[in-house]
């Protein structure tokens, strides 16, 4: 009885100050500037890039690649930005999400055509990320490139 008591003390005690801390954290940052519309207003309205920017490790603009680098009727992979660009005509770029949609491998090779997942055979179109063979479900989502010159960036 007694130690019933004490541990629902306790746990109450534990509680309130859990709240204390998380309404002095969010008083402190109730103006919340945190969004900064202006720059982000400043910036091409539409920059979403569906998995490449979710986890923020590939802030727009970034510069990827020189398009040099990109084999014509091929791609190149980018692992680190999860992001694949491929030049399936010479001088026409495409970006997508390196991610698999099978199960979130990350794909590994462009060859033939195709961008190629190691983990259980999904190939995707490089013109358009159609699926061409295996488990893969969908397309691989499209991330935005953007060429400028004779550079090649996200966003
Ligand atoms: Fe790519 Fe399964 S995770 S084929």
């Amino acid at each position: 009885m007694h130690a019933r008591r004490r541990t629902v003390l306790t746990a109450g005690a534990a509680g309130a100050a859990g709240l204390v801390t998380a309404c002095g954290s969010s008083g402190d940052g109730g103006r919340s500037t945190t969004h900064a519309p202006e720059a982000s207003r400043s910036a091409t309205p539409s920059t979403k890039a569906g998995a490449a920017s979710a986890d923020g490790s590939a802030s727009p603009g970034e510069a990827l690649a020189k398009t040099s680098d990109i084999p014509v009727g091929g791609g190149k992979i980018f692992a680190e930005q999860e992001v694949v660009v491929t030049q399936p005509e010479k001088g026409e770029f495409k970006g997508f999400s390196a991610i698999c949609t099978h199960m979130g491998c990350t794909v590994a090779e462009v060859s033939e055509g195709t961008i190629n997942c190691p983990c259980h055979g999904s190939r995707y179109r490089i013109t358009d990320a159609a699926v061409v063979a295996g488990p893969a479900p969908q397309p691989l989502p499209v991330a935005r490139i953007t060429v400028a010159g004779d550079t090649i960036r996200l966003g």
